[in-house]
């Protein structure tokens, strides 16, 4: 119990995970239909298996190279509690299961029409679930499709809010947060579950009090209010301490800039504060010189930047504790109504963010500069997923290209792009060159499984040498920023990835920098957190 008449703090080493059905909330968790497939395949496959076989599992999760794969991270002695969760999955929701099975119902539906006449008489064959929330179509070579109605789904019964919780850890040396894509969250002692939805106000205010003192009695107030699970008691989570941040604090026509981990960059004039692609890490004892956390952003956000919708550039755990504290966020548009590119700006509008889309090469004015939305190329195993752009931000005169995972596959771009965008101060790319199978992410989508030659094939890769060598040879920067490789091992349970020196991505990394060095470009491979000089 926390005291009556006193103030408490989100202690600095608690970690926050924001979850759907017990497994860690990444966007596509968020769309009724997208969140359908992923529990209804991936999650349930994962956990049968794990039942069918757990010592194969627990086996699997001491080998390192396995990162990233699909073993459950639990012990032997939670076979029961995962047991459960497919019960659950299969007995009481019946929405989700029936959602999924819609999917491949309708896809089969529409396999079979292949004359090229009119698809109208197969509207009475969409199943039940899915009437009146899908409009049917043809492409010019008389493909047929058909487009999910985004809005109309999350204000119906399909949009489930009741299976959203949040889950509270401690940071600890000995336990590592297991990979977001293997592994549920089973509410063990190491941490307390709390039935809150993420729109919840009193979960705002839980989250708040990473930098704003909330009395002891509301905060007993509000664990009392909700079911609860798992041994951690919330007195632990809370420390009457302020966490003490070093925020930035530019003088008139200055421009800080800082690299605040993965793809994050924060840019900070005395009148405007914008992050782009934030992934914020929790401090621990071993991390704190390594790492900016909450207390070090500033109080106030003017925009948050994001890139494209995958788990790491995106990511709900870092958006909803910078939620109280942010006016924007600006996302790229898409084609709306895909299955694989479900709308990033309906996903946060639902999770309570004020939004605007920005299409390609759309600029949003700012006092000293401007954000523009540049296309984005490839690393998304060719799927039609337009939900992706690079931005370029210029402010008092310096031009930055945060290019994350943009994946240069046609050199052309670029030479169209340095005649619009002209001199480019900093030029930030992903090198992620060997991304996983498309299929790593996006399977669970598919009705029928691609052959091993299609997923080996379509990869989630960002530039190598080549790309990255003719990016900065058509735009010419004065610094080059490699990063969003996934190296801080305080991300490993989101990126699933383990490097060796000798790993393609980072011997790509390291000839971009000796082309760097060779041609007088100042240029760094940034992990972790650096303060940079423009
Ligand atoms: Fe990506
Ligand atoms: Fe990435």
């Amino acid at each position: 119990m926390m005291e009556n008449g006193k103030e408490y703090y989100l202690r600095e080493d608690v970690y926050f995970e924001p979850l759907f059905n017990s497994w860690y909330a990444w966007p596509y968790l968020i769309p009724p239909v997208t969140a359908a497939r992923y529990v209804s395949k991936t999650h349930k496959r994962i956990m049968k298996s794990f039942v069918n076989n757990s010592k194969l599992h627990v086996l699997a999760n001491k080998e390192n190279v396995l990162t990233g794969s699909e073993f459950l991270d639990a012990s032997e002695n939670q076979v029961d509690v995962v047991k459960t969760l497919i019960d659950k999955i299969e007995h009481d929701l019946p929405v989700i299961e029936d959602l999924s099975q819609a999917i491949d119902k309708l896809e089969e539906v529409l396999r079979g029409h292949i004359s090229g006449e009119s698809i109208e008489y197969l509207y009475e064959r969409i199943p039940d679930i899915l009437r009146g929330y899908v409009e049917l179509h043809m492409d010019l070579n008389h493909n047929v499709s058909y487009r999910l109605i985004e809005p109309l789904l999350y204000q119906s019964d399909l949009y489930q809010k009741s299976l959203q919780s949040v889950s509270f850890g401690l940071l600890d040396a000995s336990l590592k947060r297991p990979f977001v894509f293997s592994t549920p969250r089973l509410a063990d002692d190491a941490h307390i579950q709390i039935q809150l939805d993420f729109t919840s106000d009193d979960l705002d205010l839980l989250l708040t009090s990473r930098d704003v003192a909330v009395s002891g009695e509301k905060l007993n107030e509000i664990f009392h209010s909700y079911p609860t699970c798992g041994g951690l008691g919330h007195a632990r989570l809370f420390t009457e301490d302020k966490p003490e941040g070093q925020r930035l604090e530019p003088g008139t026509n200055e421009i800080s800039l800082r690299f605040v981990g993965h793809a994050g960059f924060l840019l900070q004039t005395d009148d405007v504060a914008i992050l782009v692609d934030p992934l914020i890490a929790n401090k621990d004892s071993e991390n704190r010189d390594k790492i900016f956390s909450y207390a070090d952003l500033p109080q106030k956000i003017d925009y948050i930047c994001l890139t494209h919708n995958h788990q790491d550039h995106i990511n709900l755990e870092t958006l909803l504790q910078l939620r109280h504290r942010t006016d924007l966020v600006l996302v790229p548009k898409n084609n709306g109504g895909s299955l694989p590119d479900p709308s990033m700006r309906l996903i946060l509008q639902t999770l309570g963010f004020k939004v605007r889309e920005l299409d390609d090469m759309e600029q949003l004015g700012l006092n000293s500069g401007s954000i523009t939305a540049i296309p984005f190329l490839g690393e998304h195993g060719d799927l039609n997923v337009r939900s992706k752009c690079a931005w370029l931000l210029k402010i008092h005169g310096k031009a930055l290209f945060m290019g994350a995972d943009s994946s240069n596959i046609d050199q052309r771009l670029y030479e169209h792009l340095k005649k619009l965008i002209g001199k480019v101060d900093v030029l930030a790319l992903g090198m992620e060159c060997v991304g996983a199978p498309y299929t790593w992410l996006y399977g669970a989508l598919h009705t029928e499984t691609p052959s091993r030659k299609i997923r080996e094939s379509r990869r989630l890769n960002g530039s190598d040498f080549e790309q990255a060598k003719m990016m900065i040879n058509a735009f010419g920067p004065s610094q080059v920023y490699i990063y969003a490789l996934g190296q801080e091992h305080w991300y490993a349970h989101l990126m699933g990835i383990n490097y060796e020196d000798d790993s393609r991505q980072i011997t790509e990394t390291q000839r971009t920098l000796e082309y760097c060095q060779e041609a007088g470009i100042p240029a760094e491979n940034l992990v972790g957190r650096r303060e940079l000089q423009l």
